[in-house]
């Protein structure tokens, strides 16, 4: 694996300098991993009160690592230093790559990444965090396609693992080995997928989280269900995850994923899951979803 970073990391265009747009939940979490790891990161948010959630997500994350003894405190004021926060593109022909990482919106996403194509070098790579959508449609309206590939990051950020790298029909072999050498570099474990609705990990996630929406429409307990899950050895029962991950983000997921393989997947009518979005309880991100966290946002649900 470390031979195939390397040939990445010589194909690829080294990332010196790289930005961020959108200061939520993802794009706070790659900003600090970014700069944790030494590559300074620009993060751009139109909105102010966004931009200060995403610093805060930065700062959660610093005093976290100073808190386990990960960090010097000294670093952890180098590694907040690294990060600028700025609501427009200024600078943004410096930087080698950029990772967007706003709302899940196609119409919203092509007219930003057409926009942003203006504000950057000719050949400075794009990529988007989608969590679901193709990464050919995204690309339709931009003029350097090829220089547009998926980096699809998890929550949380600093602690998972995977990066999927998405190449598209267009996206270069530079674009994609510049994706995978700066994932590596942020000690993630980068792979490369085909692109396609979900892409890998949430072709797989969305069927299981239709199961367990399922069985809470069938009568289950959603706790009990997380308990059993948990028990069974994975890290955090399906209603949880939906709280962390966001329902909102979890919502969409499921539309592109029931559109995308309307033969694969049937949605459940009863969904507890539409429930809560409607009435906006989305997870952590606003203090409950199917648990509540107003004591300890980002906390354990008991
Ligand atoms: N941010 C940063 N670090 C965190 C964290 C957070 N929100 N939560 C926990 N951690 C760190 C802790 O500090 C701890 O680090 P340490 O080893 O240095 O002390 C380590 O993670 C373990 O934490 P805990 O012991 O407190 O808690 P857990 O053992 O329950 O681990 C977890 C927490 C790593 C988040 C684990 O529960 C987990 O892996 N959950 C699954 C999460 C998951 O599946 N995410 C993917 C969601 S899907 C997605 O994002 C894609 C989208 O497209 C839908």
């Amino acid at each position: 694996v470390k031979k195939l970073h390397k040939r990445h990391a010589r194909e690829g265009r080294p990332v010196a300098r790289a930005a961020v747009l959108g200061a939520g939940t993802m794009g706070g979490g790659i900003a600090f991993t970014s700069a944790l790891r030494g590559v300074p990161v620009r993060m751009k948010d139109i909105a102010q009160a966004a931009l200060e959630q995403g610093l805060a997500e930065a700062d959660k994350q610093l005093a976290r690592q100073v808190r386990n003894g990960r960090l010097k405190p000294e670093k952890a004021q180098a590694v907040r230093a690294a990060i600028t926060v700025q609501r427009d593109e200024a600078g943004f022909d410096e930087v080698d790559c950029v990772i967007e990482a706003i709302v899940e919106n196609l119409d919203v996403k092509r007219r930003v990444l057409a926009a942003l194509e203006g504000s950057v070098g000719p050949g400075t790579v794009i990529a988007s965090n989608t969590s679901s959508l193709r990464i050919d449609d995204i690309a339709q309206p931009l003029a350097r396609p090829e220089n547009f590939v998926g980096m699809h990051f998890f929550n949380p950020v600093p602690v998972m693992p995977l990066v999927e790298v998405i190449r598209g029909s267009r996206t270069s072999p530079q674009a994609v080995s510049t994706a995978v050498a700066y994932a590596a570099a942020m000690g993630k474990v980068p792979i490369v997928v085909q692109d396609g609705p979900g892409f890998l990990v949430n072709r797989i996630l969305t069927p299981y989280v239709n199961a367990f929406v399922q069985l809470v429409a069938d009568g289950a307990d959603f706790e009990q269900v997380d308990r059993a899950m948990e028990a069974f050895g994975w890290p955090m029962g399906p209603a949880y995850l939906q709280d962390v991950v966001g329902m909102d983000v979890g919502a969409h997921v499921f539309d592109v994923i029931a559109a995308g393989y309307p033969a694969r997947i049937r949605p459940v009518e009863r969904n507890a899951i539409r429930t809560l979005v409607a009435a906006g309880r989305f997870g952590q991100k606003t203090g409950g979803g199917f648990y509540d966290y107003e004591a300890d946002p980002a906390g354990k649900p008991r």
